[in-house]
């Protein structure tokens, strides 16, 4: 039998693999009735314990697509989460009811919790302020459709750094192409996370860090627009500070290139003015169609319904044990937002990253320990 394959972070798939999926996705949309039934008899299963519009609808409306079927729920406090259950638990059981999972949660780590306990493959829509590959899948297919290209590109990555998940994958994601450089355009106080920064320098990528949106806006390829999430704040105040830090408008999109796109995952609250929307330059309604496009490729490639490409991951995806040479266990992890806070029968896990200053990170939420000299 096959190893399951999970999609926990997007570095989980080979390079090949993305463009295989991408080169699905565009069949897809160009011969859809080619795939209508190609999942007759298949359930999938959305468990999302956090909100979602984008996210959840399109992986129904994927499953649906391709002739199979969905269950699930949409909100934790219609789960056995309110009792007490564990994310372990609630994936074994669902595996008997399903042939693959999309779960998103708001613990960081969750779906490699989930995935050890797993029978059928499970497909991370989002864990906290962490991770999430499927938005960055979307944002690679719609990059692609639109520039024809995912090297060669100057990408500004606008707003909340710190808590938004999907630019944190999408930089994983783009490391791998030729000639990308970053642009990261936030306040201070939404800074993009180290661990984030350092995967950019081991890869030797170029990047710079401003505040001002107006000062970048003119050498961008791709402006990537965030909402600033605030349901990750701590502090009410600091996100009334903090809420309107970015808006694009007509105005400010004047020096940019004529063949820039503007990409958002979606929702905006104020970040991006509704004048915009007529610019041919504004991608972020087209994107969330490529969102459903990419989730039905990525539903058949890990149910096995097309080809293998490339090698397959490393990892198989989310499952640490298979590195455990390099693991330590006697380490805490002390981010109160990590899975580990709440499932107290997880065994902790450390990986070093970074031999030369001691640092250590969370397999699980990547928060970082460092070992005293
Ligand atoms: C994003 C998310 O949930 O992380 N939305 C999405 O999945 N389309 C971005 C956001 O909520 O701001």
């Amino acid at each position: 039998m096959d190893k399951i394959r999970n999609l926990i972070n997007i570095t989980d798939l080979t390079v090949e693999e993305i463009n295989l999926l991408i080169e699905t996705a565009d069949d897809i949309e160009a011969n859809p009735e080619k795939y209508r039934d190609v999942c007759a008899h298949k359930k999938l299963a959305t468990l999302f314990f956090e909100p979602s519009t984008r996210t959840r609808l399109s992986f129904e409306a994927a499953m649906l697509e391709l002739g199979g079927s969905v269950l699930g729920f949409s909100d934790a406090g219609s789960s056995s989460s309110t009792k007490g259950e564990s994310v372990r638990d609630t994936i074994r059981i669902v595996g008997n009811y399903a042939d693959i999972i999309a779960m998103r949660h708001p613990r960081e780590g969750a779906p490699i919790a989930a995935a050890q306990k797993t029978v059928v493959p499970i497909i991370n829509a989002g864990d906290g302020g962490h991770f999430h590959p499927t938005q960055t899948l979307t944002d690679l297919l719609t990059i692609s459709r639109k520039k024809g290209r995912l090297d060669d590109l100057t990408v500004g990555l606008c707003g909340d750094l710190k808590f938004g998940r999907t630019v944190h994958s999408l930089v994983d994601a783009m490391l791998r192409y030729e000639n990308v450089r970053f642009v990261l355009i936030s306040p201070d106080e939404l800074k993009m996370p180290e661990y984030v920064k350092d995967k950019m320098n081991a890869a030797g990528a170029k990047w710079t860090e401003v505040e001002g949106l107006e000062e970048a806006i003119p050498d961008l390829d791709i402006l990537y627009m965030t909402r600033i999430q605030k349901e990750r704040f701590d502090s009410a105040e600091e996100y009334e500070r903090l809420k309107d830090s970015y808006v694009l408008d007509t105005e400010k999109l004047k020096p940019a290139k004529s063949d820039m796109i503007v990409l958002h995952p979606l929702p905006r609250v104020n970040e991006i003015s509704v004048e915009v929307d007529d610019d041919p330059r504004a991608c972020y309604f087209y994107q969330a169609l490529c969102g459903k496009h990419i989730r039905m490729a990525l539903i058949l490639y890990l149910l096995n319904l097309i080809p293998k490409a490339g090698a397959g991951s490393a990892s198989g995806g989310g499952s640490p044990e298979t590195n455990a040479a390099v693991l330590r266990d006697d380490i805490c992890c002390a981010n109160p937002k990590c899975i580990t806070s709440t499932e107290q029968e997880l065994k902790h896990l450390f990986r070093l990253t970074d031999e030369k200053r001691g640092i250590y990170r969370c397999v699980y939420c990547d928060g970082e320990h460092v070992e005293e000299k």
